[in-house]
This record gives C-alpha cells, sequence and structure tokens, in this order.
C-alpha cells in the first residue's frame, strides 16, 4: 500500500527527517510537524528533490499546547483520513525549565503534545481503513519513575535523566492504554526505541555528549533508525503485536511498570486533565 498519508512529527531533524524522506520515497504523501519553519523548509526542499512532491508543512511548537491544539486541528480539518501518525518529536532538556502551560518542558514536550495531537487526530485515523500510530520511545523508559500525580517533578527531585526517563516511560504507558482503548477499531498502536542514534538529541547535555563521544560506535545514523520506524508504520510486524514496544527492528520487552494498565489509565486521565 502506497500513498498513505502520513504526519510525523520531529521531522526538522534527524530520525523524523529521515523517515520523512523514506515514506516519501515510497510514494507516501508526508505531512512534516516541526518547531522551526526554516528547517522544515530545508527537510521539505530534500523531499521535494527526491520525489519531485513537495511535502505540507506546520511549524508547531510542542511547548506550547494552544499551538499544539491549533495545528492538531488544522491537520485533522484539512486531512478527513491519516493512516499514520508517528509521533516522534522529542527532547532531553539541557536544564530545567517550564513552559507557557506550567508544565515541565520534557514532559510537555515528549508526552502531554503528542497526547493532544493524537487526541485531534483521532477521527482521522479512525476515518482509515487501517491507520497506525508510532511513538519514539526510548530504552531510558526502563529506569523511569513516572507519578500521574506529579508529572511536572513538583515533589520530587528533578534532573534532566529523570524527567526524559519518564517521559518516555509515558510513551509506551500511552501506547499501551490507546491500544486499548482503540481495539475495537482498525487504528494499531506501537512504539519504538530507535537506538542509540547520531542526530541532533541530547545537545547541550552533558552526560548524552559524553556518551556519544566516548562509543560512537554503539550509535547508528538517523537513516537506519527511521527505517525501523518506517517499518513499524508499514510492514505487518508492526499489527502483529497492539501495544508493543520495539527495540531497533525486533520486538522488544518494555518494564512491568511501562506496561502497567493501571498506571497507563491512571497517566491516560491526568493526561486529559493537563491538556
Ligand atoms: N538520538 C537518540 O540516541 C535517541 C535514542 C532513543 C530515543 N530517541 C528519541 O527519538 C526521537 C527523535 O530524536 P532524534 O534523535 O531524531 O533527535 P533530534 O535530531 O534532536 O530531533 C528531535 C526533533 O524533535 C523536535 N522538537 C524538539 N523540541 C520541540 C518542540 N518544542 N516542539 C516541536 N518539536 C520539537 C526537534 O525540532 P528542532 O529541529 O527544532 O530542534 C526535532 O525535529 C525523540 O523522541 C527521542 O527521544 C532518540
Amino acid at each position: 500500500m502506497v500513498g498513505r498519508t502520513v504526519v510525523i512529527t520531529g521531522a526538522s531533524a534527524g530520525i523524523g527527517a529521515q523517515a520523512a524522506l523514506q515514506f516519501a520515497r515510497q510514494g507516501d504523501d508526508v505531512v512534516l510537524l516541526g518547531r522551526s519553519p526554516t528547517k522544515l523548509a530545508a527537510v521539505s526542499d530534500r523531499i521535494a528533490e527526491a520525489t519531485g512532491r513537495t511535502p505540507a508543512q506546520y511549524a508547531c511548537d510542542f511547548a506550547d499546547l494552544s499551538d499544539v491544539r491549533a495545528t492538531g486541528g488544522r491537520i485533522a480539518a484539512t486531512y478527513r483520513v491519516v493512516d499514520v501518525l508517528a509521533n516522534n518529536a522529542g527532547l532531553i532538556a539541557p536544564g530545567r525549565s517550564t513552559t507557557v502551560d506550567g508544565h515541565d518542558l520534557t514532559i510537555q514536550v515528549n508526552h502531554l503534545a503528542p497526547f493532544l495531537l493524537t487526541a485531534h487526530l483521532e477521527p482521522s485515523l479512525t476515518a482509515a481503513a487501517a491507520a497506525r500510530v508510532v511513538t519514539t520511545t526510548s530504552a531510558a523508559h526502563s529506569v523511569g519513575w513516572l507519578d500521574p500525580d506529579d508529572l511536572d517533578f513538583e515533589r520530587r527531585r528533578w534532573s534532566s535523566w529523570r524527567a526524559y526517563a519518564d517521559s518516555k516511560q509515558a510513551n509506551v504507558l500511552f501506547t499501551v492504554e490507546l491500544s486499548w482503548r482503540l481495539r475495537q477499531t482498525q487504528v494499531s498502536a506501537t512504539c519504538l526505541h530507535p537506538g542509540l542514534v547520531r542526530s541532533d538529541f541530547g545537545r547541550g547535555n552533558r552526560l548524552f555528549g559524553l556518551v556519544k563521544r566516548l562509543s560512537p560506535v554503539g550509535f547508528v545514523a538517523p537513516s537506519q533508525a527511521a527505517s525501523h520506524l518506517v517499518r513499524l508504520a508499514t510492514a505487518p510486524e508492526g499489527l502483529a503485536v497492539p501495544g508493543g514496544y520495539f527495540d531497533s527492528a525486533r520486538l522488544g520487552a518494555a518494564t512491568s511498570r511501562a506496561t502497567d494498565p493501571d498506571l497507563a489509565a491512571r497517566l491516560w486521565a491526568v493526561s486529559e486533565r493537563l491538556t
């Protein structure tokens, strides 16, 4: 099947930009989301050059939920059918920072914003013959200790890694709950740890920078990580395990905390309230 409508967040760089190119090369219509219009235009130009088709671009800052709401609304109104939603944008914040919505930046960009965007696109996803939501998480989910009653670290000690690990655990829990909620539809949800990737990710984070410098061989190219995302969004294995966690090309094992259905339901309820 080609000619799918594929919405990709974090499409301005790294894994998302490469995935957009790969989807477009397969003949899919990609819809690019990123916060920088300049970076989006550069990715769009590269895709147009490679395929002869210019993708749609939406500048949207996930650090502002009103922007996510407005963009989600515009995309839903424009695309009555969305076949693939790749919730891929993400960051590890170099320092503690609070968004205009009053949330921890990492939790908002990595979890609350894609939660809200997915809600806006749900009618378009359920209108597709068979849609998929693929969320880019991380193996870092395994060291997260997400507390739905303290997502923003008001009562716990904050560190960039704790916030990141919690946000990536939220990605897995979101996938579990989304899959359960949409079990009677043709929409399937999975999540992906893309491996350690030589992208811009972690810029400004000293620990991640150090890991990258010390063990460059463990890192894969963004195009390789993107190929796992594209496969999960298109190949039959992406449907085999609803709510599943994939580690690069293989089915992986997320921690029991990240797949706990009660925690997933609690996180969903809190996320609905906060967005
Ligand atoms: N790289 C790794 O080793 C690794 C490992 C495990 C998981 N991951 C996950 O993979 C995903 C993609 O990361 P990557 O490696 O491709 O990193 P990247 O090159 O830094 O790309 C991240 C993307 O997210 C976007 N983004 C960041 N903050 C945003 C905001 N406020 N609003 C909207 N978009 C925003 C970035 O936009 P800008 O271009 O404007 O910055 C960029 O398009 C992330 O979810 C990350 O957690 C990465």
